[in-house]
């Protein structure tokens, strides 16, 4: 099994400035839904935050943006996203950031130091998460408390009319990822591995976008094709089937009543006093 899990952003799609705009917009099409569950969940201004898996900073740029008191302390493993991120967040003029490249598996941060960790869209990757869930909970204050955000690709994206073609593009996807150590259908597991990383009091939440309510260009830009076209490339997925795809997504699109839906699912979880 590969060691390094299942996102690296130079082969994850065909093109990695692509790839960095769908995780942009992969942030704003839950963003308003999301943040509602961290303010509920206990965050707040004022706050030593830990993200972990925080990629080109685009979540950190959010939290910072809404709670200008907190500090957080990015890991991120990749050095070219740990870098991206760093500038970006420069140039927003954030200076209560600071962004290490580190593995979340051992971070090297102190422990018993944060109030709240926000991990998103990573335990999907890793080949052992519930160790990586166990490094999260050592960081955290007692009465710290942490946020992981995941997907399970057995219910990504629905439409109506639906596309029945979606699930061998979510069945290729899925095996590309196992294939690497990770695991796309964790959202499931969450209350679970939360627990055997140590976590109280877990909690389970699903959020959702849909069509209807989030401008649909964002859902457009979330999914995009980079990853698709990589899976043709590397034989998970025929040029059949994605040009079959495309053709119902566009047929999809006539439709005047169409719609599209996604789901996240959200584990959160306490270190207990
Ligand atoms: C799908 S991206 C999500 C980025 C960001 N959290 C977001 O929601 O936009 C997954 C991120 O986790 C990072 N990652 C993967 N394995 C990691 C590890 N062992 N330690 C730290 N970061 C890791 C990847 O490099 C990537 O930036």
């Amino acid at each position: 099994m590969n060691q390094q899990g299942s996102y690296q952003i130079n082969t994850i799609s065909s093109c990695v400035e692509a790839e960095i705009s769908r995780l942009k917009a992969q942030v704003e099409l839950f963003w308003d839904k999301e943040f509602k569950h961290y303010i509920e969940f206990g965050l707040s201004d004022g706050m030593l935050i830990a993200e972990l898996g925080s990629g080109p900073g685009f979540v950190t740029e959010k939290i910072l943006g809404r709670l200008p008191n907190t500090k957080i302390t990015a890991i991120e493993i990749d050095p070219f996203l740990a870098d991206y991120a760093r500038k970006y967040l420069s140039q927003k003029k954030f200076s209560q950031v600071e962004v290490l490249q580190k593995s979340i598996m051992q971070t090297g941060l102190a422990e018993n130091f944060f109030d709240f960790a926000v991990i998103r869209l990573v335990l999907e990757h890793l080949p052992d998460p519930v160790n990586a869930v166990r490094e999260v909970f050592r960081i955290l204050k007692p009465g710290g408390k942490a946020i992981f955000v995941d997907n399970d690709f057995e219910m990504h994206i629905m439409t109506y009319p639906n596309i029945l073609e979606l699930r061998e593009l979510y069945d290729a996807y899925c095996r590309s990822r196992y294939a690497e150590g990770g695991n796309p259908k964790i959202g499931r597991e969450l209350p679970n591995i939360l627990k055997r990383g140590g976590f109280s009091k877990v909690d389970f939440e699903i959020i959702n976008a849909h069509s209807e309510i989030v401008c649909e260009e964002i859902f457009f830009k979330s999914e995009g094709i980079g990853i698709p076209v990589k899976l043709v490339q590397d034989g998970f997925l025929s040029s059949k089937s994605l040009g079959k795809i495309s053709m119902e997504w566009r047929n999809m699109l006539k439709d005047e009543n169409h719609s599209i839906l996604r789901q996240l699912y959200i584990g959160i979880g306490e270190k207990l006093v």
